[in-house]
């Protein structure tokens, strides 16, 4: 595996929400005391947008940093919490104030629930976040255990509490919507994933816990979420459909009824240098919770392999000696950039066979990592190794200097190159 700097922190597939949850009614809230925006949905129609989204901006970095993250202020008065941004989950949680295993964070960094905050276990959005079989509800008034395991084995644990998030919407209005999120007090991270430096996971899932969802059951936006994560670091985040653009966006029907929920499209085939491999029909997962992407044991290998041939007789060596990643390459002097390196490689192009030239492009940059030694890495790992079965999941090397958007509303992903560096105007 990666060596302990590289992390790949939540590589999420919350197991716990493939129970049928389609029955759960609408989100019934008795948030008075919010500003009053109690529109219903509007049918979705092109031109006809509910007011606005939420942009926030995002920090971090897939090499060295492993992750990407926003700043959410929680609470009245507000208190800023770091959070990794998953795709590949639904529930936001930040580490607890209480006593708290697997916790990073000094005390006075962790949310502080109290009594009056706890979500009763009778509540529709406590069925969703609970480990199944578990007994857990005895009255409904006891409090919402939550657990959620991610697919690297990493798990959160703790109490559901439900409390103000203020967030800025693009039309300028402010709004502090009571929402429920989890308060862990018990964190594992097992094998290669290092205990995350964020307070917490912002989950951008569709799940009935969602941050995303909880805002859109009243009307406050669309059911679309999105990112652009650069490749230079940071990058923006949006809730909302205001900010996705109206052409050349390519497309792709996220699966339903996948025994992996979330965001889920294929089949997709692999090509190199726009010519057909062996890699042929995957599903992938879009999980931006990964800063790796990772490929099934057998199309791993082909795709390394299919590279490695094709270096053959230009100047780059093979290097063990650069513990940052399995499969690596070195020059005869380190490298300064990925530019003095990129011209060797070939890009790389997923193709989504079900709809016609519906390309993700790939260039070297997005699936070389530059170390810190100078070395130029693939930033394609073993799924089978990191104990990810035969899951394919596209991470952040694959989605930068993208917008990437999920929208559940029409039940697609999209992506369209874009810079990320800018925040957009709001
Ligand atoms: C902004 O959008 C929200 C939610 O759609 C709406 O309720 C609010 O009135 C809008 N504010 C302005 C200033 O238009
Ligand atoms: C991927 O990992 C699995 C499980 O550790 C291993 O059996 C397999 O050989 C690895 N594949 C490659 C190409 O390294």
């Amino acid at each position: 595996m990666p060596a302990m700097d590289v992390k790949n922190r939540g590589i999420a597939m919350a197991l716990l929400f493939i129970l049928g949850l389609s029955s759960i009614l609408p989100l019934c809230f008795s948030d008075a005391n919010q500003p009053s925006l109690t529109k219903k949905p509007q049918p979705p129609t092109s031109n006809n947008r509910i007011g606005s989204s939420v942009v926030l901006r995002v920090q971090g970095n897939v090499y060295p940093l492993g992750y990407y993250s926003v700043s959410l202020n929680i609470g009245n008065p507000p208190k800023a919490y770091d959070l990794d941004i998953d795709s590949g989950s639904d529930l936001t949680w930040v580490q607890c104030d209480a006593p708290c295993k697997g916790c990073t964070k000094p005390k006075n960094q962790q949310y502080k629930p109290n009594k009056k905050n706890l979500v009763p276990c009778g509540d529709q959005l406590c069925a969703g976040v609970q480990s199944p079989g578990s007994h857990h509800c005895q009255s409904p008034n006891d409090q919402c255990d939550y657990e959620v395991e991610y697919a690297d084995h990493g798990s959160s644990l703790g109490v559901l509490v439900r409390d103000y998030i203020p967030l800025r919407l693009t039309n300028g209005s402010v709004l502090g919507p009571l929402v429920a999120f989890g308060c862990g007090y018990d964190q594992a991270y097992s094998g290669p994933t290092s205990p995350p430096s964020t307070a917490g996971v912002l989950g951008l899932g569709n799940g009935k816990s969602s941050l995303l969802s909880q805002l859109t059951s009243r009307g406050l936006i669309r059911n679309v979420v999105g990112h652009c994560l650069s490749g230079r670091g940071g990058g923006f985040l949006f809730f909302g459909d205001h900010l996705v653009p109206s052409s050349g966006v390519s497309w792709t029907p996220i699966l339903p009824g996948s025994s992996v929920k979330h965001y889920v499209s294929g089949p997709a085939d692999l090509l190199f240098n726009a010519k057909p491999t062996s890699v042929k029909g995957l599903q992938v997962i879009f999980d931006s919770g990964s800063s790796y992407t990772y490929f099934n044991s057998q199309d791993y290998r082909a795709i390394v392999n299919t590279i490695v041939d094709d270096l053959k007789g230009k100047q780059l060596s093979r290097t063990t000696a650069d513990p940052s990643l399995p499969v690596c390459w070195k020059g005869a002097k380190p490298f300064k950039s990925l530019g003095d390196v990129a011209n060797l490689f070939k890009p790389l192009t997923l193709s989504f066979t079900r709809t016609k030239n519906v390309q993700l492009q790939l260039p070297p940059s997005s699936y070389l990592i530059l170390t810190k030694y100078g070395n130029a890495c693939l930033g394609i790992l073993n799924g089978s190794e990191a104990g990810l079965g035969n899951l394919n999941i596209i991470g952040d090397t694959f989605l930068q200097d993208k917008m990437v958007i999920y929208d559940n509303e029409k039940k697609q992903i999209g992506w369209i190159s874009a810079n990320c560096d800018r925040l957009p105007e709001s």
